[in-house]
């Protein structure tokens, strides 16, 4: 099957290198900043609320106004114009659009609609996320992905948005990383509903989000025939640390997290054994027009008998290597600017145009982010001008934000935020990124001073 959306993606221009050995994009490229509506905006109606209230953070925060973006998204937008972004990703927040079961709250509709307005008066092209990790309580209390009407409710959600919104935007992501929400909402229990160990119910729930990802798909192209649907992929590497169990653990983690969903995607089937528990997912296979990629770990792997919820395969963070801040609990992972050509290749059979739709680190001080902006950039440089079709770099984030379950205490923002008094102070990264954006170049002077191994 064709992708739907191809015409309204335009091809790459030729890239050069300037004399002075600045590494020039695509005319044309997108430099964005990505968001995600429960992270930015505060939300009390949605299974992280309700996971929020049963005390269920790790750090004990709570999300609170967030960025304060129900009231008043517009002033990071104008931050954003001021850098010289020219485009955003943005979630919907489900619970806040239907609150309850085929009820349409036209407010929040019209909130969306104003600030889609005010990006693109400011000149700056929305993506919207349909789900971002958030659903309604009572989506959450049917079962979730697992109900076996969720598609067709998803579905009903994303003809709302569509219906409504679609003379505001017309670039959608269904979802917003199926393999990570199902790992940690089934798997290590970091997500609401909190189950552990439950491989099979995690790869259930894969295989549903396939399905209700391509209703999204074809139902958004019936409204929208030149549409531009994908979803956002995460990708980490997995390393083996030394031994032959390492390799073999570390390649299953592969081939489960990475591979799966993009299989299902590319073929209509997930490989064997794991087809024999999503079942069919063949409605899946071609759709979609673009794939975009959130990329900022790697792990190193070892065998460990004591870990058999992950198929025996124990992740770490050797300590010599760059790192952001830790989160309350784990490690975040080893900052890895190549993970951006590793993912890229691994998307590469779908044949459609790519857009980094997340890259980023803790970093409350900004020690290491403008290192790993720079060599991201110069590994994303690299790859398009070995052939990869990528159309944009989105960075995660524009300010600080609600991570999850870290709460506040992960810091991932170009911006410093004050959740308790909303205050703004712009960090150095954010100015490199802004000199980046607003030249469409990864200047020589940055990569002089930031491209080499983090010491
Ligand atoms: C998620 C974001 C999250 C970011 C940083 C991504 O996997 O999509 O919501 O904040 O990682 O951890």
């Amino acid at each position: 099957m064709q992708p739907q959306g191809s015409r309204c993606h335009t091809s790459n221009a030729s890239l050069t290198e300037t004399p002075e050995g600045d590494l020039v994009f695509p005319t044309g490229f997108l430099w964005g900043i990505s968001t995600s509506a429960h992270q930015v905006e505060g939300n009390t109606h949605n299974q992280w609320s309700a996971w929020e209230a049963a005390g269920r953070i790790k750090s004990g925060d709570s999300c609170g106004l967030a960025c304060d973006w129900w009231r008043n998204a517009e002033r990071d937008f104008d931050t954003a114009a001021d850098m010289g972004l020219n485009a955003l990703r943005l979630s919907v927040e489900w619970s806040r659009i239907e609150p309850r079961p085929g009820e349409w709250d036209q407010q929040a509709l019209q909130r969306y609609r104003a600030m889609l307005i005010g990006l693109r008066e400011r000149g700056i092209r929305p993506m919207i996320s349909l789900h971002h990790f958030t659903h309604p309580v009572w989506f959450e209390e049917m079962g979730g992905f697992l109900a076996p009407n969720a598609g067709a409710v998803f579905e009903r959600f994303a003809k709302a948005v569509v219906s409504d919104l679609g003379d505001l935007c017309s670039d959608w992501i269904t979802f917003n990383e199926p393999n990570v929400y199902c790992a940690m909402a089934y798997v290590l229990g970091e997500f609401p509903p909190g189950r552990k160990g439950e491989v099979a119910t995690a790869i259930r729930a894969l295989g549903a989000i396939a399905l209700a990802h391509a209703r999204a798909y074809r139902a958004i192209h019936e409204l929208q025939p030149d549409a531009c649907v994908g979803w956002a992929h995460n990708y980490l590497v997995f390393k083996a640390a030394r031994t032959a169990a390492d390799a073999l653990v570390a390649w299953l983690q592969n081939e489960l997290f990475n591979q799966s969903f993009v299989r299902i995607i590319k073929r209509g089937k997930a490989g064997f054994p794991l087809n024999l528990v999503t079942g069919d997912v063949s409605a899946a296979r071609g759709t979609c027009d673009f794939v975009g990629l959130n990329v900022y770990s790697r792990f190193h792997v070892a065998f460990d008998l004591a870990n058999a919820q992950q198929f025996c395969g124990r992740m770490f963070v050797p300590e010599d290597v760059p790192q952001g801040d830790s989160g309350v609990q784990m490690a975040y992972g080893e900052a890895y600017p190549q993970v951006i050509p590793a993912a890229i290749r691994i998307v590469a059979s779908l044949n459609v145009p790519i857009y980094i739709l997340e890259n980023g680190v803790p970093d409350a001080a900004d020690r290491i982010r403008p290192w790993l902006l720079v060599n991201a950039l110069k590994e994303l440089h690299g790859a398009i001008e070995a052939g990869a079709d990528v159309r944009g770099y989105f960075h995660w984030s524009l300010t600080d934000n609600f991570e999850w379950s870290e709460g506040w205490k992960l810091r991932f923002g170009l911006v410093a935020l004050d959740p308790a008094t909303q205050e703004r102070t712009m960090r150095n990264s954010g100015r490199m990124y802004e000199r980046i954006a607003k030249g469409n170049a990864l200047p020589a002077d940055l990569l002089a001073t930031y491209a080499c191994p983090m010491p």
